[in-house]
């Protein structure tokens, strides 16, 4: 375990698979504490954990109260990470522990650069800003309460939406991946295959196609049931189709879907990077929480 002295009366190990469901309880347990809801799930673990680009033993640190994990870093890209402090154990300084050991793990693997998102203005936030990270972005959940009627967008003519198939996974990864990498690093199709296909319960509805009239693909959406919401992971239109609808006519097939799955509320997560929150709003979805990007160059 690189550089850390466990606070008084815990132990550190590296995490194991087997930690997954511990860690989306503490993650969870601390978004019901910091925001109101609690949405992290197991399988949303293991689908980071299963990242053949990923080693989830060098890439974690779990701090456990004998067999109970109350705080956890995870490296989980050279230059983001995450923490989870359960709320039980807020105020014992935990945090700085945890930043401290994503910022050497990142600086041992030669990064230039460590970032974590956390909630606007909580005390994970006043640490950071303590510690000298700079602000990057704003990010936000967004709901589409239970009840509210989904706003229905009629596709251009010739247009489709359906599930895409096996054999057109890579077709989706490059539809998805070609608008993603207009402001983020592309992440390469193993990753994005465990993360979408490959995740624990995927099935064929949870990936969705847009077709044009010439069965070219336009568009693809990634949602998924996460408890009783439906969650909306990926939303994409190809760069020469935009402004025409698409998009929203890919959130209400994915709501009406979720919803036909057995989805109370819908979900997703969006940033300041993207210029979406527009789309989202217009469609009828509320802001449910502000998070914070922020950056130390190491
Ligand atoms: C975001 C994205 C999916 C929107 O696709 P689209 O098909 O062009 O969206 P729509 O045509 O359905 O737009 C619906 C409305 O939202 C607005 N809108 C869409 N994208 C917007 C953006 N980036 N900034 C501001 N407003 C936007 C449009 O103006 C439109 O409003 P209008 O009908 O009143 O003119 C597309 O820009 C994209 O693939 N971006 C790259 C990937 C990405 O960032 N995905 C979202 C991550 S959270």
């Amino acid at each position: 375990m690189k550089d850390v002295e466990p606070p008084e009366g815990l132990t550190a190990r590296p995490l194991a698979l087997a930690d997954a469901a511990a860690v989306a309880e503490v993650t969870a347990a601390e978004e019901v504490h910091e925001v109101g809801e609690g949405d992290t799930t197991e399988e949303d673990i293991v689908a980071e954990w299963q990242r053949p680009s990923y080693d989830l033993a060098s890439s974690t640190l779990g701090l456990f109260a004998g067999d109970r994990l109350v705080a956890y870093a995870d490296l989980v890209r050279p230059d983001f990470g995450y923490t989870g402090v359960h709320p039980d154990d807020h105020g014992r300084g935990l945090r700085d522990t945890l930043f401290g050991w994503l910022e050497t793990t990142a600086r041992a693997r030669g990064g230039a650069l460590i970032s974590t998102q956390v909630p606007g203005g909580g005390d994970a936030d006043r640490r950071l800003e303590a510690r000298g990270y700079r602000v990057r972005w704003t990010a936000w959940d967004l709901e589409l309460p239970a009840g509210t009627a989904i706003v229905t967008q009629p596709l251009p003519a010739g247009h489709a939406l359906r599930d895409a198939r096996a054999d057109e996974h890579e077709l989706v990864w490059t539809v998805v991946e070609d608008a993603f990498s207009e402001w983020r690093d592309r992440q390469p199709m193993a990753d994005f295959g465990a993360m979408v296909w490959g995740r624990p319960g995927h099935e064929p509805w949870n990936l969705r196609l847009c077709t044009d009239a010439a069965g070219e693909a336009v568009g693809a959406t990634h949602v998924y049931l996460s408890g009783d919401a439906g969650y909306v992971a990926r939303i994409a239109v190809r760069r020469d189709r935009r402004g025409h609808g698409l998009a929203r006519a890919m959130l209400a097939d994915a709501f009406a879907l979720a919803r036909s799955h057995g989805a109370v509320r819908c979900y997703l997560s969006t940033d300041s990077r993207t210029g979406a929150l527009g789309l989202y709003e217009k469609v009828g979805m509320v802001v449910t929480s502000t998070w914070v990007n922020r950056a130390l160059d190491l």
